[in-house]
């Protein structure tokens, strides 16, 4: 299920993204501060629990999430400041790694290294900035399925309307939270207007 977000707080960071004059620093602290308002709008997707907490007028039951059943996973290297947010907000979750790079001239994803916790009864938090043709995202869910977790969420920054169809038609059960969905790509695989190669513009490359 695709669900675009319509706060115009996200409008609002993402399109200071697209900013060409937007620096490094600035970009990967702005990836970092949409993913947490998309995490905010993912939640009633994450597993939650009851828990009663000492409180200065005693005991007190309040809704938790439950952050130690939460994997987040970053698609390098694009995806790290994402991550971080997510992370700064659920301390208790386990990170992993998925290190994907684009050919440029098949645009096809190629996995060259991954470093993913036990997943069998986890949720996962999939981050990824750019989804294009939607193949570096289509394969690292097909990896992580094959890892047997109670549930996958991604949360994506901008997408292209026909990458973003695929990963929806491929995993109809996955929750795919987005900032933006795009209409183009570009004859090289880029998104129109997109915002350019987003790990070249977080690090300076
Ligand atoms: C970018 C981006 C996605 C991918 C999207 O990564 O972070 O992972 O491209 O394109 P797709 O939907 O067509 O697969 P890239 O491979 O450029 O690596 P990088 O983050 O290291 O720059
Ligand atoms: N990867 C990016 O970083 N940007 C695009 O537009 C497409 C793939």
């Amino acid at each position: 299920m695709i669900h675009e977000s319509a706060s115009p707080l996200v409008k609002h960071l993402v399109n200071r993204l697209r900013d060409s004059r937007t620096d490094a620093f600035t970009f990967r602290w702005l990836l970092k501060e949409i993913a947490k308002q998309l995490l905010a709008e993912a939640c009633d997707a994450l597993p939650q629990a009851e828990r009663e907490v000492p409180t200065w007028q005693g005991g007190f039951a309040g809704r938790f999430i439950e952050e130690h059943d939460i994997v987040c996973v970053s698609i390098l290297r694009a995806a790290l400041p994402m991550q971080e947010g997510v992370l700064e907000l659920l301390g208790g979750a386990a990170g992993g790694f998925l290190a994907m790079k684009r050919d440029e001239t098949t645009h096809e994803s190629r996995l060259y290294y991954d470093r993913i916790p036990e997943l069998s009864g986890k949720s996962v938090i999939l981050v990824d900035p750019m989804v294009a043709t939607g193949g570096s995202l289509h394969d690292a869910l097909a990896l992580l399925k094959k890892r047997a977790p109670e549930k996958i969420v991604t949360l994506n920054v901008i997408g292209a309307k026909e990458g973003v169809e695929r990963i929806g038609q491929s995993f109809p059960d996955v929750s795919v939270h987005i900032a933006r969905i795009d209409p183009l790509l570009n004859k090289d695989a880029y998104i129109v207007p997109g915002l350019g190669d987003a790990g070249d513009r977080a690090y300076n490359t």
